[in-house]
């Protein structure tokens, strides 16, 4: 009965004591209430840093509130408890720590009295081993102490009120079940976990240690059977002490778990805080460093960027001016053109010619294939008119013109932008051509097309247009062979830059009329004169005037006068043709190619006669009437070459205006005006 009484207050009296039992755990400090002092801090991200990095620095941090561990009727009996954290040792030095970090049961909160250095921050020289001190402490201590007896410089220890631990042992833990004991290395920076447990029936300390992530080892590092009773009070305080030497080290505790009277709970190891990143230090001065490298480069980079831009806008430079708006459509991009011809690469040179080179181009956007004439131009004189009559030009629409599509202007240049002619032009088919690669059907073909072409400039069009400048390395061929003409209006170009004092008469020598020379203005009878030298050209396959060679010297027009002249004027033909052609066509051209080389403008036939003598439409007129009306109307001066260059303003008279009226001279020059006319020629 009495018996039965005391089970059942001794069960009352567990009861009252349990509803006491302290429990607490923190997952890290982030809204913990700690008590602090010395180094100790929190850091930012929940971390308990008891000790930074100072030198000669200790630090306390303990539960707030007294932990009962004596039931209050029994002074004799520690009731049990667990405890279990983890920490992190970091030292600036890899080999040296210093000094260590202590769980810790003590009277007060702040450990009074207490030293840096080897002391932990627990005792100092004159109370160390004092046994009123009722102090209670689990060391893991990484510097070794001589003076109290430390096994080595990376131990765990039970300090029971004196740092000459009770029981120690090197920093190791049990692998697995029989995985044997292995090594760790308190001060490595890395965290691990430590368990301290007491059982208040049997009077034994179990201190476990293990690298985080690991599993509580089977068996403890460190068991002391020791009586726990005479060390502590009734209340007491818990918490940690840390102290450093001269090696600056943080101590850190990431989580704490503690229980009175029963297993202390398991941390939530993915819910501790991170540790700062390892190298740290490094990584700021990498950031010191590294930030005004970077923003040098960057710098460097933006600079390199505009010098670039400008570069690139200086390339692609081009000149437009108020006036040019309205021509919006027919003007082209430089950077266009220059991505069409590759840059202007000499590989895409096309030719050469009296304005500039050609090139080939196949415009970025609409695949098409286009030719750009390169025209430098010194002088804006005259530019805008220019540009107005390339800009109305590039409205002529005819299967016998080359289409102009646009232009664009630069400094001291201008680009035409024309549809690409497959097959080039005509000259090189006629010329240093062994046999002839273009029969009678063909060359008839594109004198009849040259001749529909200019009589549209001439008459089809609301402006009268005059091309200046036929002949036939001006026509080009197409995809069919059809002739076009291109390069019209051209010659303007020089006209409008120069002085108008002085006449300045631009064509090629051969196919000028020799009035031009004289008025000093084109008009569509200088194109048919041209239009004639032309035709010739195409029948006999050879130039104007021969410039080199067995003929040089040899005036065309004359020759074939003269052959007409001794009733065979079918032997002008080129030998080339062989003798598949069509005589009455081949005399009809070239019978039609002197009447247009009168010398008389108004003796010439209009390009509307032209079309119809060539389709067949009208008759030739005789041609002995044309013989007729150049020995009777005497528009040749008789005089001789002297007298007619004293008959004209010598500002006029140009080398090339002789020449051409030399074609109306008397076919036989004396051997001295011939020289003279080469020389001129080959001045020019
Ligand atoms: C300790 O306290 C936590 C809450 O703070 C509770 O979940 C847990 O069950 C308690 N443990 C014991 C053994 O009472
Ligand atoms: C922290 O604990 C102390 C001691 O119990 C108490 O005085 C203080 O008010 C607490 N502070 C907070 C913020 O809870
Ligand atoms: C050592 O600590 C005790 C209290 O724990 C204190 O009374 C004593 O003055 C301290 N001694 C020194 C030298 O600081
Ligand atoms: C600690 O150990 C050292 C070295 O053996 C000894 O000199 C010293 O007296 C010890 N102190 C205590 C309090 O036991
Ligand atoms: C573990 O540490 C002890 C004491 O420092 C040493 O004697 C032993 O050789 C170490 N073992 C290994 C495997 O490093
Ligand atoms: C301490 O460790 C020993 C050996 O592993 C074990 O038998 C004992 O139960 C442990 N005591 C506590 C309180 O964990
Ligand atoms: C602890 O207990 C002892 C005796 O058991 C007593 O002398 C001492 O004053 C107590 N210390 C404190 C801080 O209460």
């Amino acid at each position: 009965m009495i018996a039965m009484f005391f089970k059942l207050l001794i069960l009352a009296l567990a009861r009252l004591a349990a509803a006491e039992d302290v429990n607490f755990t923190y997952n890290g400090f982030r809204s913990a209430n700690l008590s602090l002092d010395g180094g100790a801090q929190f850091t930012p991200n929940g971390l308990l840093m008891v000790t930074n990095d100072a030198e000669e620095q200790m630090g306390h941090a303990f539960y707030p509130n007294p932990v009962t561990f004596k039931n209050s009727y029994s002074n004799s009996n520690v009731i049990s408890f667990s405890t279990t954290f983890v920490f992190a040792i970091r030292s600036v030095s890899a080999t040296q720590g210093g000094h260590g970090i202590a769980f810790v049961i003590a009277p007060k909160r702040g450990l009074p009295g207490g030293f840096h250095s080897p002391f932990l921050g627990l005792f100092n020289l004159t109370n160390n081993g004092n046994p009123t001190n009722h102090v209670f402490a689990v060391e893991l201590d990484t510097a070794q102490s001589t003076a109290f007896n430390d096994i080595d410089n990376n131990h765990v220890g039970i300090d029971i009120n004196s740092l000459n631990s009770t029981d120690s042992a090197s920093a190791a833990y049990y692998a697995k079940k029989n995985g044997g004991l292995r090594n760790l290395t308190l001060n490595s920076g890395k965290p691990m976990q430590l368990w301290v447990e007491y059982d208040g029936t049997n009077k034994q300390i179990n201190v476990t240690l293990a690298p985080i992530n690991v599993d509580k080892p089977h068996a403890p590092l460190i068991s002391l059977n020791h009586d726990l009773a005479p060390i502590l009070n009734k209340t007491m305080y818990v918490g940690f002490s840390s102290s450093t030497a001269t090696v600056p080290t943080s101590h850190y505790i990431l989580g704490w778990s503690f229980k009175m009277n029963g297993q202390a709970q398991e941390l939530v190891l993915s819910q501790l805080p991170k540790l700062p990143r390892v190298g740290g230090k490094k990584i700021s001065k990498l950031l010191t460093l590294g930030v005004p490298v970077i923003f040098v480069s960057l710098v460097l980079l933006a600079i390199s960027g505009v010098i670039y831009a400008i570069r690139r806008k200086r390339k692609f430079a081009e000149l437009l001016e108020d006036w040019e708006i309205e021509y919006g459509p027919q003007r082209f991009k430089y950077k266009e053109l220059y991505i069409a011809t590759k840059g202007f690469r000499e590989k895409e040179l096309l030719g050469r010619g009296g304005f500039g080179k050609v090139y080939k181009g196949i415009l970025p956007h609409s695949k098409t294939e286009i030719a750009v004439k390169r025209i430098s131009h010194e002088s804006r004189q005259g530019m805008k008119e220019f540009v107005a009559e390339i800009v109305s030009i590039g409205r002529l629409r005819h299967r016998n013109l080359v289409q102009l599509l646009g232009y664009c202007r630069r400094k001291g240049e201008l680009l035409l932008v024309y549809d690409y002619m497959p097959n080039g032009s005509l000259d090189k088919y006629l010329y240093n051509q062994p046999t002839a690669t273009l029969n009678w059907g063909l060359r008839f073909k594109v004198i009849r097309g040259v001749a529909s072409g200019l009589f549209y400039l001439h008459e089809e069009w609301e402006q009268v247009v005059v091309h200046r400048d036929v002949k036939a390395s001006n026509v080009l061929l197409d995809r069919e062979l059809n002739g076009r003409l291109g390069d019209f209006g051209l010659a303007r170009l020089y006209d409008h830059g120069t002085d108008p004092q002085t006449t300045h008469i631009v064509g090629t020598l051969g196919y000028l009329d020799p009035e031009l020379a004289r008025s000093g203005k084109a008009t569509t009878s200088t194109d048919v004169f041209s239009f004639g030298a032309f035709l010739l050209e195409v029948v006999c396959g050879r130039r104007p005037i021969e410039t080199q060679g067995p003929l040089q010297g040899v005036i065309l027009v004359d020759w074939v006068f003269s052959c007409w002249k001794k009733g065979d004027i079918l032997e002008a033909r080129d030998r080339k043709l062989g003798t598949e052609i069509i005589s009455e066509e081949v005399e009809l051209v070239l019978k039609l190619g002197l009447l247009c080389s009168h010398s008389e403008p108004s003796a010439r036939p209009s390009m509307r006669q032209v079309v119809q003598y060539l389709e067949s439409d009208n008759a030739l007129p005789e041609l002995s009437l044309l013989g007729q009306s150049y020995s009777g109307l005497t528009f040749v001066p008789q005089e001789g070459f002297d007298d007619f260059a004293q008959s004209y303003p010598s500002s006029s008279v140009k080398g090339f205006q002789m020449l051409s009226r030399r074609s109306s001279l008397r076919w036989s020059l004396t051997p001295r005006i011939r020289i003279i006319l080469e020389l001129i020629a080959n001045a020019l």
